[in-house]
């Protein structure tokens, strides 16, 4: 199995000049579209499912068991190494059930919680996760949402270096993402991103750093913010936009006449859902491009797993 702890796959993206891709799916079509653009770029990836989303009620019954096993089934013979993260619980609970659940990450999303309690509650996930072999990412500092066309900021704050140290000491998390002028869910222009403060978190901590907003971060600045530390891109947002665009694209030249069972889930040319993939797959290879993370499978060695 080609599975790679995430902190082995940071720490060699960070020592050879480039960053990883979260790219976030939310269903079997996204994540094979994920795992065919790593196998295309031959490029190391971290793929998995954001919790943010998705409805508690269904997460908390049979969604995250499911997630897991659909997961592993799908990674099982990628030939490229890869990371299987379960991205921003609502919950502790949560993140702990996707530890029994075959994630090989986990990430509460606490970043909107009052410092002590997200301290806390991450220092138990790392309690539970590392001794399972599973890492843990935090965020540190609140992002911005962009929310009906305008960026609502009211409880964001930019993440502060000496803070973020002393919370990476008290919880021991492997993977710090942090808030640097970077928004979630930008789909209209780009962040403006405080490289200065982002080298001096790096400085700061010493655990590789992620950004999370990865739509609407300026391509200009990846070069910079993968020389002051970042390890990680999280894309989530655009991957859906295109996925939505290139079904809707075809969903157009349906007649009505044509066999519904050719065009939803046959997984043959003819399925609608097929063409979202492809248009995910070509996203997603040049964002690997531009974090500088092709042709570097090679250099990893993977798991016996
Ligand atoms: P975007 O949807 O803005 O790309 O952000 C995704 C993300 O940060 C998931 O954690």
């Amino acid at each position: 199995m080609p599975l790679v702890p995430l902190p082995e796959l940071l720490n060699h993206a960070r020592a050879n000049g480039y960053a990883l891709g979260y790219f976030e799916s939310w269903d079997s079509y996204s994540f094979e579209a994920v795992l065919a653009a790593a196998q295309a770029e031959q490029a190391p990836v971290i793929v998995g499912f954001g919790a943010t989303m998705l409805a508690d009620p269904w997460l908390d019954h049979r969604g995250i068991p499911f997630l897991g096993a659909m997961g592993r089934a799908l990674v099982a013979d990628c030939a490229t190494p890869v990371a299987f993260l379960l991205n921003e619980t609502h919950t502790l609970e949560q993140a702990q059930r996707g530890i029994d659940c075959g994630f090989t990450a986990v990430m509460i999303d606490s970043h909107r919680w009052p410092v002590a309690q997200a301290q806390e509650a991450v220092a138990a996930l790392v309690r539970t996760a590392h001794p399972a072999g599973v890492a843990v990412e935090a965020e540190f500092g609140s992002l911005p949402d962009y929310i009906g066309e305008s960026i609502v900021d009211a409880h964001a704050y930019m993440t502060d270096p000496a803070q973020a140290r002393d919370f990476v000491q008290a919880t021991d998390v492997d993977c710090l993402a942090v808030a640097v002028g970077n928004v979630h869910l930008l789909t209209s222009g780009t962040a403006t991103i405080d490289l200065a403060r982002l080298q001096a978190i790096s400085d700061a901590v010493d655990v590789p750093l992620a950004i999370h907003g990865g739509t609407g971060f300026p391509p200009e600045d990846v070069a910079a913010a993968i020389a002051a530390g970042v390890a990680k891109f999280n894309v989530g947002t655009r991957l859906k936009k295109v996925f939505l665009e290139a079904v809707l694209a075809n969903t157009g030249t349906w007649t009505g006449r044509e066999s519904v069972h050719d065009l939803v889930g046959s997984h043959k040319e003819s399925d609608f859902l097929e063409a979202g993939k492809s248009a995910v797959v070509s996203v997603v290879r040049d964002l690997i491009r531009l974090y500088g993370g092709q042709g570097r499978a090679s250099s990893i060695g993977a798991s016996n797993e």
